[in-house]
């Protein structure tokens, strides 16, 4: 069982995204699966470009991108993992441009106009870890959700049962008074941090551990 994961987050040690995915990469070892964790802003690459060359009926292969950038040897590792997991932090509503980019490389090359919509080969198991400084009653009102659904499904229709983790309320600054910061309630935030955020974090290590003792269903 091997389990990918993807850190959307700019920031790549210590902070929100990459904590919690860490720690379903924990889960996911706990359970005998090898681990990889890819940061996205490591790499170069761009967003799909609608070349559709995927999409040709003359095409060699099914499921390939055929721009060739950063992220070409890791579509092709994604051909053979048996799990994915997506983290990012949300910024102005949705994932990050890395991370938003790095889905429609992912996903369009298997997407089929057709009813089984799909041409990857298998379906395994995916989930979408997504942290952001609203709570989550905002997270309604300001209608996140349904964002994080739609993606959800998109990922689920490509490649199988993708599982949503949200992390509301998150730690932006180690020190608020450093920073602007006139909306947050810097105590509040330093006492979620403590209090809620190891709960993520352990969410997080059984989400990893649920991932990776799923059956592949080939
Ligand atoms: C450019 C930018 C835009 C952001 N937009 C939002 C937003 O729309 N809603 C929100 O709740 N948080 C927003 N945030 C806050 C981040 O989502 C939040 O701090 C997140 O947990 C950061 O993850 P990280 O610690 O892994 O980098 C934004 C942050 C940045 C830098």
């Amino acid at each position: 069982m091997k389990v990918m994961a993807f850190n959307g987050s700019p920031r790549k040690k210590k902070w929100n995204t990459v904590t919690l995915l860490e720690n379903a990469l924990k889960g996911a070892a706990s359970m005998g699966a090898e681990t990889e964790l890819i940061q996205l802003y490591d790499m170069k690459y761009s967003g799909c470009i609608s070349c559709f060359t995927c999409k040709k009926l003359s095409r060699k292969k099914d499921g390939v991108c055929s721009v060739k950038d950063d992220l070409t040897s890791v579509l092709e590792r994604v051909r053979n993992a048996d799990a994915l997991i997506i983290g990012t932090p949300v910024y102005y509503g949705a994932e990050s441009a890395a991370t938003r980019a790095f889905i429609e490389r992912l996903c369009f090359p298997y997407s089929k106009y057709s009813i089984d919509s799909s041409l990857f080969p298998r379906n395994i198991s995916t989930a979408l870890i997504y942290t952001m400084n609203v709570n989550e009653e905002m997270v309604k009102m300001s209608a996140y959700d349904r964002h994080f659904e739609i993606t959800r499904m998109s990922i689920e229709k490509t490649f199988g049962g993708c599982e949503l983790l949200l992390s509301t309320d998150t730690l932006q600054y180690k020190d608020y008074d450093k920073y602007e910061h006139e909306m947050f309630d810097k105590d509040a935030k330093i006492k979620r941090h403590k209090e809620v955020f190891p709960l993520d974090c352990e969410r997080a290590f059984e989400l990893g551990s649920k991932i990776a003792s799923k059956q592949i269903i080939g």
